[in-house]
């Protein structure tokens, strides 16, 4: 892992420890949290600088309200309720708390919605300078938000007395970089999800080192394009179809490939009800919508899913929220979970299906990071670790 100082590491007895996490929960139309795993994950963080004898403050975003201004629908108070119940204590949430905090050795207090304070989205120098003034120890156990260059997660990190990365964070980079850096091969992707617009980084990237890279959903439709498959009026994006193209031509001249669907289910119109048809993947007809892989390609795709020394999944090869076309997404997910291959996943769609078909405890490693994921795999350089390799690198001198 990279070279980073850790709470596990750190003696913060009678500390006043700051601790960006991610609580950035789902929340359905009354503000009912839909999903608390992101507030689990950040558990063991809270709990170690609790047990060490820290004053603990804890902080995350919800949402992307305006600064400035308070908003009750983006107000953690359901996290803090949920945090509480989960502790089995008291979490009191301080409103205004940028100017002076007060918390005792042993207490642990949620300040609001970070994303509330003028400057927190620009990494304001003054804004994180007072953050940093809150505490004796700044912990970033934030990896959801590592992607972020914000005053809570870069800022701070340069004017607090120490930084660190809480067990979190410290967990997914070690998990993720051992799945990256030296991976068992074959190394498999799944790359899916509606558009290659939004991951053609990640698909040029991941291109270069994986073995086979499987593609899904409107990613998946471009790619046939680019083989020359009908996709009739499935989402697609013509225009990258060159680029998918490329990609496809470079993987197998090194003797890697996309795999490309022998056959889909289609359907006449984007609804739960509309009647599905598998077809081979030449018979798709110009008024047909690819809905998901059929059942000989999943079967291939599950073949070499289970033989995978390694793989990295995000995203659903199929509308699985639709019954009809649900198939392909779980015969993946049933054979990752069966798989002898370490596997991560990420991204909120794939932590759906993960759920939804009963696989959690069977994925090697499940990142809570959607963005921060993809910029991981990506090799990107996340802002909020990077300043914390920074800080380590000065406090050895
Ligand atoms: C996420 O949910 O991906 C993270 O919490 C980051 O949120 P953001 O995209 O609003 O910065
Ligand atoms: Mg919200």
């Amino acid at each position: 892992m990279s070279n980073i100082r850790r709470l596990a590491d750190l003696d913060v007895r009678g500390q006043r420890v700051f601790i960006r996490a991610d609580l950035n929960v789902p929340q359905d139309d009354s503000g009912a949290i839909t999903d608390d795993t992101r507030i689990r994950a950040s558990l063991a963080g809270i709990r170690m600088a609790l047990d060490k004898g820290a004053a603990v403050m804890v902080t995350s975003h919800l949402g992307r309200p305006k600064e400035g201004e308070f908003s009750r629908a983006d107000s953690l108070a359901p996290v803090a309720t949920r945090l509480a119940e989960l502790l089995g204590r008291e979490v009191p949430l301080v409103r205004d708390w940028v100017d002076g905090v007060q918390v005792a050795p042993g207490q642990v207090v949620m300040l609001e919605n970070c994303r509330f304070n003028k400057g927190e989205k620009k990494d304001d120098e003054a804004l994180a300078r007072k953050y940093a003034a809150l505490c004796d120890v700044y912990v970033n156990d934030a990896f959801g938000t590592a992607h972020r260059a914000e005053a809570s997660t870069h800022g701070v990190a340069r004017f607090a007395k120490a930084a660190c990365a809480g067990p979190l964070l410290a967990a997914e980079l070690e998990a993720l970089g051992k799945a990256l850096a030296k991976p068992t091969r074959p190394l498999v992707a799944i790359v899916a999800g509606s558009k290659v617009s939004t991951k053609l980084t990640i698909l040029k990237s991941l291109s270069q080192r994986v073995d086979q890279l499987i593609v899904g959903g409107g990613i998946a439709n471009t790619f046939m394009l680019a083989a020359g498959l009908p996709i009739g009026k499935s989402l697609c994006e013509p225009d990258l179809a060159p680029e998918a193209k490329e990609i496809m031509v470079m993987m197998e001249a090194r003797g890697a490939a996309v795999p490309i669907p022998k056959d889909v289910v289609c359907g006449k119109t984007f609804a739960a009800d509309t009647r599905p048809a598998v077809k081979p993947a030449g018979a798709v007809e110009d008024d047909d919508m690819i809905l998901d892989i059929g059942p000989q390609t999943a079967a291939a795709y599950a073949g070499l899913l289970r033989e995978a020394g390694t793989i990295v999944w995000n995203g659903p090869v199929g509308v699985f929220e639709f019954d009809a076309f649900q198939n392909g997404t779980r015969a993946l997910a049933e054979a990752i979970a069966d798989s002898k291959g370490f596997s991560i996943a990420g991204g909120g769609d794939t932590l759906a299906a993960i759920a939804k078909y009963g696989v959690t405890d069977r994925i090697g490693y499940i990142s809570t990071g959607g963005g921060a994921f993809l910029e991981f795999l990506e090799g990107k350089k996340l802002p909020a670790v990077d300043i914390l390799e920074q800080r380590a690198a000065g406090a050895k001198g």
